[in-house]
């Protein structure tokens, strides 16, 4: 097994908007789809296409909604063993997106809420056999704490994802982390440093690394990504310039691709390219999990990555 993801799934309620309604109006929107979604399947999902082999760790609720999600991941090759049914409403994500592919996103977690460490001590066998453990915070933070704690007692390297930022998060109990891969806005809260200029997110990614994270990957949207490590590395990726049309879920595409590339070849300069490239491709599509390709749609278009689901 390559990748456990330990983490959220979300139904996206996915609104085209032309513009968010004013308080107590009523507008409408001219499009709308649904969507298997949340940060942690996404992420799953992504890497599943790009063929990394996938453990899921996740909380359907008992609703209409669960048997969906499960075999959205079952037909997706992603081991489906420690997808667990709860009493609850599985987790859904409303979302707006605006002409110019901007978007706002609310979730209600449900299940997701309930996703326990006791769940991981349940699936800690498999996840033993796992190259990379990969986390978001959809999820209660005690849960990713454990995770975190699991994969430094197991000598598995962990990646966090700080997604959504999440004030009451605590740097001390997630700095043994493999990589830290956050955007901006979570770097931001996660250090409590601004970002507004180069300088200053330089400054930031390097007070995590210097906290002891051996690995910061900020992801700049636009701008590309940044890379600092603890051997003093500090490498710039630029953007790959598309023309968006929807820039949801793109992070996960791009953890999803980073997390598949480097369990694959253990190059973390090459994952932060093909990832960068990986997610540029998604925005031109609509929705989240529909916009990721495979790997032979992928290295179609950039042949330079074909080796990356071997
Ligand atoms: O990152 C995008 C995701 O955020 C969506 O799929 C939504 O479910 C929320 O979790």
């Amino acid at each position: 097994m390559d990748i456990a993801v330990i983490g959220s799934n979300m139904v996206d309620l996915i609104a085209y908007i032309t513009r968010m309604p004013a308080e107590g109006e009523t507008i409408e929107a001219p499009d709308f789809k649904m969507g298997c979604g949340g940060k942690g399947a996404n992420q799953a999902i992504a890497a599943a296409r790009l063929g990394a082999d996938v453990l899921m760790l996740t909380r359907v609720g008992n609703d209409i909604f669960a048997d969906n999600t499960i075999e959205n991941f079952r037909k997706n090759g992603i081991d489906t063993r420690y997808i667990l049914k709860s009493p609850a409403s599985s987790g859904v994500a409303p979302i707006f997106v605006d002409p110019e592919s901007h978007n706002s996103i609310i979730i209600v977690k449900g299940a997701n809420n309930l996703l326990s460490v006791e769940d991981i001590r349940a699936a800690a066998d498999d996840i033993r056999r796992c190259k990379l453990i990969v986390l978001q915070l959809e999820i209660p933070t005690e849960t990713v704490y454990a995770a975190v704690r699991f994969g430094a007692d197991n000598g598995i390297p962990v990646l966090l994802n700080p997604a959504p930022a999440q004030p009451d998060l605590v740097l001390e109990k997630v700095k043994a982390c493999e990589f830290i891969v956050p955007n901006e806005t979570e770097l931001s809260l996660l250090t409590g440093m601004p970002v507004d200029s180069e300088d200053d997110i330089k400054n930031a990614a390097a007070a995590l690394r210097d906290a002891g994270v051996k690995n910061v990957i900020v992801t700049l949207g636009k701008r590309g990504a940044l890379w600092l490590a603890q051997d003093g590395t500090e490498q710039h990726f630029p953007p790959v310039n598309v023309a968006a049309r929807d820039t949801t879920g793109a992070g996960d595409a791009f953890i999803g691709c980073f997390a598949t590339v480097y369990v694959k070849t253990g190059d973390v300069a090459r994952a932060i390219t093909a990832a960068n490239h990986y997610a540029a491709d998604s925005v031109t599509r609509l929705g989240t999990q529909t916009s990721y390709i495979d790997r032979e749609a992928f290295t179609r278009i950039y042949p330079e990555f074909a080796q990356i689901g071997e």
